[in-house]
Order: structure tokens, then C-alpha cells, then sequence
């Protein structure tokens, strides 16, 4: 089966298992953000596994499940978890799901990511906008793409219109969201302190494991991006605590109710 195909699959048992909905915004749930699904009035819950153009995902607080249904009253496709790059080395992982949701007509894909903070001012449950990216490992999820498309233009990436809509929805209920730069590190491993020193020379703001291949998926797909990160720790060597999963995920958990009201109110703002 090709890709094609699976997306073509994808898309009938959505259509036909959902057959009331029609998502306007897809929304890619990272660690931390997970409670967004018990917020979805009216939903209906399809595995990934049931869905062959989407991923396997092994992360612990990815829970592999889409769920289609209303956010503030919003029609929304909530992917909850999502396949990394440093999983199997495949920046194009999450390609056949995103794609999915371009064939289903969604116009706007919101990503969410737990994110290290480059900046002592943005502590650990801060939320940021990202304005850019850095693609450091300089990996794509377009490799074997044909035609002239796929030179996508990567300015404005996170969309300049949908991007003050999330900050006008943040100043309405009195939310800091922060603005800034996400740098993309492959992992699974976190950065050494020379890393972080190097990426703050770069201009980076956050740093993180996903998210950039996605936009860049998207992107190409036409869709428009906006992208959010909870920032679950201070970036190595700018504080004593030492990096886990485990202390990222206690961290999210602790952020996560803010993150979800945050998001239920920005949603709604962009469509
Ligand atoms: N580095 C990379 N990815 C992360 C971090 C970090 O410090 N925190 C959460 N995800």
C-alpha cells in the first residue's frame, strides 16, 4: 500500500466514523497538553491504529488517539500524540497524518510541544508563541517529493495573522504568552550546556524534540501553522536541576490546566 492509499484509507473511516464533523483546525497535542481531549464537547475517538496513515507512538503521555469534536466551538481534529523524529530517525513520521487532515479540507494546524527555556526570564510554566524555528539537525520530511513544490517558502511558517489572533485570545483572559525563536534538536538525548550556550548565540528562545518537521509537513500540505510551547524546564546548565522525562512530564502536568484554557480560548479565535 502506498502512502496514498493509506491516506485515502485514513480518510473514508474518519468520514465515515465521524460523519457529522467537519474539523476546521487540526491540533497535534504534545506532552502536557493532553487534557485538551477532556475539553472536546461532543467527541468522537478513533485509534491511530485504526487509521493507517498515522503513526505509532511509544511516548509516555502520548496517548495515539484522534479525536474529532468542539473546542470553545470550534470543529477541531485532535491528534493526541504524535511519532518523533528521534524515534526511528524519520523526520517524515507524522507525514501521512498531517496529510490526512489536508485531504479531510482542514485549513489550520495548531502544534503543541513541551519545550526547554534558552531565557531565565521564561520559567518553567510559561507558554510560548513560536514566531520561527531553527532546523539544526537540517533533516526534512520532504525528501523524495517531487515537482517544484516542494520548495516551500519558509517565511512566515507560523502564520503572522494567526499568530496575533493567539495573542489577542491570550490578553483577553489576562494569559502571559511569550513570544520567540523554538530550535529543534533531534534527540532523545537533551543538550549539553556548550549546546545551549551555542543555541542562545544562534537566537534561540526555546528548545525542543518535535514540532519542525511537522511544520514543515504542513506547510507544504497548504495548511496554515501556529505553534505553542509549555516550557517545562530551564535549558541545561541554566539551572541545577537535572533533565528527565519524568521531571518533564511533572512539570507539564503542573501546567497542563492553564495550557488547555489557554488554547480552548485561542482556538476559537482562528477560524
Ligand atoms: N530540551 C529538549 N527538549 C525538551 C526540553 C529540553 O530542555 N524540555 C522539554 N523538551
Amino acid at each position: 500500500m502506498s502512502v496514498a492509499d493509506d491516506i485515502q484509507r485514513s480518510t473514508t473511516t474518519i468520514r465515515t466514523r465521524a460523519p457529522q464533523r467537519t474539523p476546521r483546525v487540526g491540533i497535534v497535542l504534545g506532552s502536557g497538553w493532553q487534557g485538551v481531549v477532556a475539553h472536546l464537547d461532543e467527541p468522537t475517538t478513533i485509534a491511530y491504529r485504526d487509521l493507517p496513515a498515522f503513526p505509532e507512538v511509544g511516548v509516555a503521555g502520548h496517548a495515539g488517539q484522534l479525536v474529532l469534536g468542539r473546542l470553545g466551538g470550534a470543529e477541531v481534529a485532535v491528534l493526541g500524540g504524535r511519532e518523533h523524529a528521534y524515534e526511528d530517525g524519520r523526520a517524515d513520521a507524522m507525514k501521512g497524518a498531517l496529510r490526512t487532515l489536508a485531504a479531510l479540507g482542514v485549513p489550520t494546524l495548531v502544534l503543541t510541544n513541551a519545550a526547554g527555556s534558552l531565557n531565565a526570564q521564561m520559567g518553567t510554566g510559561s507558554l510560548m508563541l513560536l514566531t520561527d524555528h531553527l532546523n539544526l539537525p537540517q533533516r526534512t520530511p520532504l525528501h523524495g517529493e517531487p515537482g517544484s513544490t516542494r520548495f516551500v517558502d519558509m517565511r512566515d511558517a507560523y502564520d503572522p495573522a494567526l499568530r496575533s489572533a493567539a495573542l489577542g485570545a491570550a490578553r483577553g483572559m489576562g494569559q502571559t504568552l511569550h513570544e520567540g525563536v523554538y530550535a529543534w534538536q533531534l534527540g532523545p538525548q537533551f543538550e549539553t550546556p556548550a549546546e545551549i550556550r551555542m543555541l542562545r548565540l544562534l537566537g534561540a528562545d526555546a528548545v525542543g524534540m518535535s514540532t519542525v518537521p511537522e511544520t514543515i509537513i504542513a506547510r507544504h500540505a497548504g495548511m496554515k501553522v501556529l505553534a505553542l510551547s509549555m516550557i517545562t524546564n530551564l535549558a541545561a546548565g541554566l539551572d541545577a536541576e537535572p533533565l528527565s522525562h519524568a521531571q518533564t512530564l511533572a512539570a507539564a502536568q503542573a501546567a497542563g490546566d492553564r495550557a488547555v484554557r489557554l488554547l480552548e480560548a485561542i482556538v476559537p479565535a482562528l477560524t
